[in-house]
């Protein structure tokens, strides 16, 4: 981004010595605009709607390592996500983008994503062979009617799983297939 002349960015992270490497790599690289801030994600420093683009990569996912159950997550991890999209979507200009690139499947997103409150379309590509990764776009001011109508939809399923039955695939023999259409 920067070599294509986009140096205006501000990278945060929450721990110092995170911070310290970057600002100490970027600055080798002669990197000099670039800000990296000690910033909670949870808790944004920043004015409403001053940035053009969020970029956030495997930190969102850092939310749910102890999330328990990945079909019915705990009402903390809801509420720290809830708390993050909040603050990206309140730094976003009006028609800012927030791209997330995620290890976290479709069907586990796009109910935080497609919450009532967000202006934001969602749109993703998927990327990776075998193990998959997620590479989300969210429009803000871009919902449509027909995102709004079909987010409540976007129910997360009732159906219950540890995680030895996921990978044992025993999941498949709870699918209701009259539900397929
Ligand atoms: C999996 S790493 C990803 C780092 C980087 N985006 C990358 O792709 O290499 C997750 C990062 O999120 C940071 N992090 C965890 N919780 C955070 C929070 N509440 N606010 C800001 N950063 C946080 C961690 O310190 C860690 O550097």
């Amino acid at each position: 981004m920067y070599r294509d002349g986009i140096t205006e960015v501000t990278c945060i992270d929450l721990s110092a010595v995170a911070v310290e490497k970057m600002q100490k790599r970027l600055k080798a690289k002669g990197y000099k605009e670039i800000k990296v801030l000690e910033a909670d994600m949870l808790d944004l420093p920043f004015n409403e709607e001053c940035f053009d683009v969020v970029i956030e990569k495997g930190t969102m996912d850092v939310l749910f390592v102890n999330s328990g159950d990945p079909w019915n997550p705990r009402s903390e991890t809801v509420a720290q996500v809830k708390a993050m999209l909040e603050g990206v979507h309140r730094v976003l200009k009006p028609d800012g983008i927030f791209i997330s690139i995620s290890f976290g499947q479709p069907h586990f997103r796009r109910p935080l994503f497609d919450a009532p409150d967000f202006t934001w379309s969602v749109e993703w590509s998927t990327f990776g062979d075998g193990f998959h990764y997620f590479f989300y776009v969210l429009r803000k001011g871009k919902r449509s009617s027909s995102d709004e109508g079909s987010s409540g939809k976007k129910e997360i399923p009732s159906i219950c799983l540890f995680q030895e039955e996921l990978e044992g695939e025993d999941f498949i023999f709870r699918t209701n297939i009259d539900e397929i259409s």
